[in-house]
């Protein structure tokens, strides 16, 4: 296994069961309309995963794009959406050469974690591009520098305790801990980045930012933050 997008196109344990993977999309998607603002509205999912409550989102919106890098995952959505004429499945690769002021919302939730500071940056550059003067990013899921896995560990519990799946958490946590995940949180790692170095990078790449009240999805101690291109007055 090379790197992360490998790991999330093989049979990974990142959800510990049926049910933690169920509710983990539901309240993705439940957060993701939440920054839908009208009816009409383009969205861009970006790295959406297996984005099983999409369907909901795609309701919300005019268009659903899901974009996603991993071949295997992005076998599954153009079958699962196919019936669904507002979704449509994307690689990055179409991403990059997608119109420009084309897209009202894009959400990159769960991704940047996963990227070099390289490919963050170019992706924030394009996703500049591509959105509309009037649009925004969604930055979700930000990992910060000095809150250690300890904290992903006491979120999954807390997400399984209040939900009914603490021992299949607990269970998912030893075969993490024993599994590719685990080496390759070891070699390769996962960027971490403070609330002013997100600032500075969506600054450099031409956004307006502010760092959200709450995060996206259950792990409050990781950071949203909501983009925009700045008014020209
Ligand atoms: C934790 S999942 C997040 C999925 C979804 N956005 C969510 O919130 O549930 C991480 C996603 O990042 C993608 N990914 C991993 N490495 C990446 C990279 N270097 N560039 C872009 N996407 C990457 C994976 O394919 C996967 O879809």
């Amino acid at each position: 296994m090379d790197d992360w997008i490998d790991y999330y196109d093989s049979t990974h344990t990142i959800y510990v069961s049926k049910l933690h993977r169920d509710l983990h999309f539901q309240i993705i998607a439940r957060d993701i309309i939440g920054y839908i603002a009208s009816p009409e509205a383009t969205v861009l999912d970006y790295a959406c995963g297996e984005a099983l409550s999409a369907s909901e989102v795609a309701a919300a919106c005019g268009q659903l794009i899901l974009a996603e890098p991993a071949p295997g995952v992005r076998g599954r959505l153009i079958a699962r959406f196919a019936p669904n004429t507002k979704v449509r499945v994307r690689s990055l690769d179409d991403v990059r050469k997608m119109h420009d002021q084309s897209i009202d919302l894009v959400v990159m939730n769960s991704v940047a974690q996963y990227m070099t500071t390289e490919e963050l940056d170019a992706a924030l550059i394009n996703v500049r591009r591509i959105l509309k003067p009037s649009g925004k990013l969604v930055l979700g899921d930000i990992l910060q520098p000095h809150v250690g896995m300890g904290r992903d560990v006491v979120a999954l519990l807390s997400f399984g305790l209040r939900h009914g799946f603490l021992k299949d958490a607990l269970i998912g946590l030893v075969s993490t801990a024993l599994s590719d995940y685990r080496q390759l949180r070891a070699r390769i790692g996962l960027k971490r980045y403070s609330e002013d170095e997100i600032a500075v990078k969506l600054k450099a790449a031409g956004f307006a930012s502010q760092r959200a009240s709450t995060n996206i999805g259950h792990n409050r101690w990781r950071m949203t933050f909501i983009a925009r291109p700045p008014l020209v007055r």
